[in-house]
């Protein structure tokens, strides 16, 4: 499937309504890397009911025991740092899930969620989210049409993202990408969506923090001009009022990137494919390929 063809794939991946049964527990622990990664990110901005940890390493936090909702995420059910987690998971008596499109994740014998194969993992974000979002948030239909409703939108009308892509490649920029809660997570997914579909570094951090690092280079770095400066609006006003005055005081302008929607679901999703189509213009521009990540692959043979 062509890469244009998968993004378009988001608005039903975002319908998909697996999820799990669980029962009473203390803490949740998501594990995964990269493009499966970033659905255990996403979820814990959404969710804050309960301690949930997003581990993206070989090994599992300390607490993790029987009273741990615990879930492996692969799309290719093969990444050796997550299927490491899940063994050590299911050495401390976690209940153990797993959502992939089959490997050796699929194998496991624990509670698993087939999804779809076929696709990049980076552009399967909706169903190795989706079954999370189902089991501990239960979002409601209305929602979920909304946001299918706004990437259907983004399919057919991406030339705003055209756009922005132009101006990052005409003068061969480094894009900075600074989000806000509850789109921390978005901003690094864009972060990784320049890297991996574009072939480009990026950065990506977020309000209210980076008025504590990232402000000094702000105004004094060299070669500023290096740089492609966005900000996800805010509706906080605290947050809205520290985009405005950091621009002032470090005399940087920030492309400003509304997020639309009326439900929190909706104005993730929207944001990130948002995203996905800057990058993908971008790759496109650059003539390089969306979908190759033999470099990625390589490393994984070479270290198995
Ligand atoms: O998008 C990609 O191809 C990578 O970031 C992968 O998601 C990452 O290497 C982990 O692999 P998987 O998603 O199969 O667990």
């Amino acid at each position: 499937m062509e890469f244009s063809e998968e993004l378009k794939t988001l608005k039903d991946q975002v319908r998909f309504d697996g999820s799990f049964r669980t029962g009473t527990f203390s803490n949740i622990v998501i594990a995964g890397m990269g493009g499966s990664g970033i659905a255990g990110r996403i979820f814990s901005e959404m969710y804050s009911a309960k301690p949930v940890f997003v581990c993206d390493d070989y090994h599992i936090p300390e607490f993790v025991d029987g009273n741990t909702e615990f879930i492996a995420v692969s799309y290719s059910g093969n990444t050796e740092e997550t299927l490491s987690a899940a063994e050590e998971a299911i050495k401390k008596g976690a209940k153990v899930h797993a959502i992939t499109s089959g490997g050796r994740l699929s194998e496991m014998g624990v509670d698993t969620i087939k999804i779809p194969g076929g696709l990049q993992p980076r552009s399967a974000v909706g169903y190795l989210t989706m079954p999370i979002i189902n089991t501990f948030i239960r979002p409601k239909h209305e929602d979920i049409e909304e946001a299918a409703g706004l990437l259907s939108d983004l399919d057919k009308n991406n030339t705003v993202q055209e756009n922005i892509a132009t101006e990052i490649y005409a003068g061969r920029r480094i894009p900075v990408i600074y989000g806000s809660t509850p789109y921390r997570s978005v901003a690094y997914r864009w972060k990784t969506q320049f890297n991996e579909n574009a072939k480009i570094l990026a950065y990506s951090n977020y309000f209210s923090e980076l008025n504590h690092n990232d402000t000094m280079p702000l105004r004094d770095t060299y070669r500023k001009d290096e740089f492609y400066f966005m900000a996800f609006d805010s509706t906080d006003e605290r947050i809205r009022k520290r985009i405005e005055v950091t621009q002032k005081i470090t005399g940087t302008s920030f492309k400003k990137i509304e997020a639309r929607g009326s439900s929190l679901i909706a104005r993730i999703f929207y944001l990130i494919h948002f995203g996905d189509y800057v990058t993908y213009h971008l790759a496109r521009i650059r003539n390089v390929d969306p979908q190759d990540v033999s470099a990625i692959e390589d490393l994984k043979k070479r270290i198995s």
